[in-house]
């Protein structure tokens, strides 16, 4: 094969639209298109209103599109054409059948496979981007054996991405490693060169990581487990802190000043793990030990996925424990639904659960996010046990707030759920005159730590992760919070 010319992405998502924009404006001799089957995606791509918020990647696609950068329906043309191809499409847990709510679904790779194999000829590279379950290459390898042309050929590989939301530009253009996964043989090596021939032009060497195709799966599967064990770990210890008068954040930073624990992967909140990868790929490492047969190593990962779901499930007892044990028609303004700050997305974003949880209680929500849209919020929640039984009822829960000081007028409390910047620099004291009181504040990412003092001395009740703050309000319940600690993740709910 001579120099790459054309590079086509099937799926452009939030992997596949930033790496193909990034691959574009470093290699501006090579055109890129990224192809999708969802027509209103592509026509974003190519509008002033990209899909996804990701900062710089506005800039990035600009500066390119139209030149060599391209977005497109058209999968066929973009597919015979390419010397490579990527698979961004997207691999969701299975939702029924075999392995529900554990395995990845590959249908949709499986579906690139045989499309690929149908309409390209010549010699193609596949790359498969997507996260997916250790040997699904050859699956797409068989895919294409068995319905081999003799005008064409090709070679698999493997090349997760490890960009993180909200940093995917400076992640992409800065990687700690790119990691190829090729065949031992001279063919999959030359592939894997080739591939390497096109990070090379803007990543050291020495952070190209080659292996072969199953230690680069399994690698991304890995690293993903580790990312969440830490955050199910530190979370853990936020749950010990509260009882103990122990800090979370004081603890974090006393053991993350040991080089070989690190600092970074130790922030506590009430978010757990959110996000589209994490829990995913959790499970699907939990699915692939079963299936091979090590139950051990199963439930050691199960675990981190259940911490994940007692860690949102004891912050929403806590808010409503706090709230003297009913939130029932109570307004509460829940400030940020993405599942981290600096995206628009909401996957697996802990904002759905302590809502789910809320509105099961007849909590009034205010939704206030600065780049997440009213219609994901709305289809977000709308599956609680509140909507599910009353539809409109459920929904009749939900109002969207076009600024955080909306959200929070005459409300009873502030659950701060996503660590927006924005949300440290509110005017608290205008917010404090137009609550209800006593009026709360649950910082559920700790956000708010150097105000504490401040939002005290206002008048808030400042609950937060990990630490103990406010005197509670001594009250006298005949009950006690609804929500029972001990009970299977999300008994009244359907997530
Ligand atoms: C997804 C997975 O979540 C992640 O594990 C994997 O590593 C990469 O793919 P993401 O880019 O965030 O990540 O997914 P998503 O934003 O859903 O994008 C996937 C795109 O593929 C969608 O736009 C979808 O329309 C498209 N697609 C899906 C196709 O074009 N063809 C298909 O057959 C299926
Ligand atoms: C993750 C991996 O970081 C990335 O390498 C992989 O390619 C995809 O999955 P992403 O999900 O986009 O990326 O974001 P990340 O920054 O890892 O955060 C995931 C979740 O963990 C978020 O909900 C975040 O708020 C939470 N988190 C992260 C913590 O609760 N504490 C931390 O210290 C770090």
């Amino acid at each position: 094969m001579g120099p790459v010319k054309r590079i086509c992405c099937i799926g452009a998502g939030y992997v596949g639209g930033p790496t193909c924009s990034v691959i574009a404006q470093m290699c501006p001799e090579i055109a890129v298109t990224v192809v999708d089957v969802n027509e209103e995606r592509i026509q974003a791509w190519n509008s002033d209103q990209l899909p996804i918020f990701e900062p710089g990647l506005q800039e990035v696609v600009e500066a390119q599109r139209g030149i060599n950068l391209f977005f497109s329906t058209d999968i066929d043309k973009a597919v015979r054409e390419a010397d490579i191809i990527f698979i961004s499409v997207n691999t969701p847990t299975k939702t029924f059948g075999l392995g529900k709510g554990r395995a990845a679904d590959l249908k949709y790779i499986e579906a690139c496979a045989r499309r690929i194999a149908q309409v390209a000829t010549g010699y193609k590279i596949v790359v498969e981007k997507s996260t997916v379950p250790v040997r699904a290459a050859e699956s797409i390898q068989r895919i294409f054996s068995a319905n081999t042309k003799s005008d064409l050929s090709f070679q698999v590989l493997s090349n997760p991405e490890f960009l993180a939301e909200g940093t995917a530009i400076s992640d992409l253009k800065n990687p700690d490693r790119v990691l190829i996964g090729g065949d031992e043989t001279p063919e999959g090596q030359r592939a894997i060169e080739t591939l390497s021939s096109i990070y090379v032009r803007w990543v050291p060497k020495t952070r190209i990581i080659t292996t072969n195709t199953w230690s680069s799966e399994l690698s991304k599967l890995a690293a993903n487990a580790f990312l969440a064990q830490r955050i199910s770990s530190i979370n853990s210890i936020s749950a010990l802190c509260e009882v103990t008068g122990a800090d979370v954040e004081e603890v974090a930073h006393a053991i993350g000043t040991d080089q070989r624990i690190g600092n970074r992967f130790l922030k506590a909140s009430v978010a757990g793990f959110g996000g589209s990868c994490f829990q995913k790929d959790v499970l699907n490492l939990v699915y692939l030990c079963e299936a091979l047969n090590l139950p051990e190593v199963a439930r050691y990962w199960q675990q981190v996925i259940e911490l994940n779901e007692y860690q949102r499930r004891r912050f929403a007892a806590r808010i409503i424990s706090c709230l003297f044990n009913t939130v029932t028609d109570k307004k509460i303004a829940l400030l940020g639904f993405a599942f981290k700050k600096d995206t628009g997305d909401t996957r697996e974003s802990s904002s759905i659960h302590i809502s789910k949880y809320l509105m099961d209680e007849g909590a009034r929500l205010h939704i206030y996010d600065p780049k997440v849209k009213k219609e994901q919020i709305m289809q977000d929640l709308s599956h609680s046990t509140a909507s599910a039984e009353d539809p409109e009822r459920g929904l009749s829960l939900v109002s969207i707030a076009s600024d955080p000081y909306e959200a929070c007028d005459n409300a009873h409390a502030i659950v701060i759920c996503t660590e927006w910047d924005i949300f440290k620099e509110l005017d608290y004291e205008r917010i404090y005159q137009a609550m209800l009181k006593p009026a709360f504040i649950f910082d559920g990412r700790r956000i708010l730590d150097s105000l504490h003092g401040q939002l005290q001395q206002l008048g808030f009740q400042v609950e937060t992760i990990g630490k103990r703050i406010s005197q509670r309000i001594p009250f006298t319940a005949s009950t006690i919070a609804q929500l029972d600690l001990q009970a299977p993740p999300l008994k009244k709910m359907k997530i």
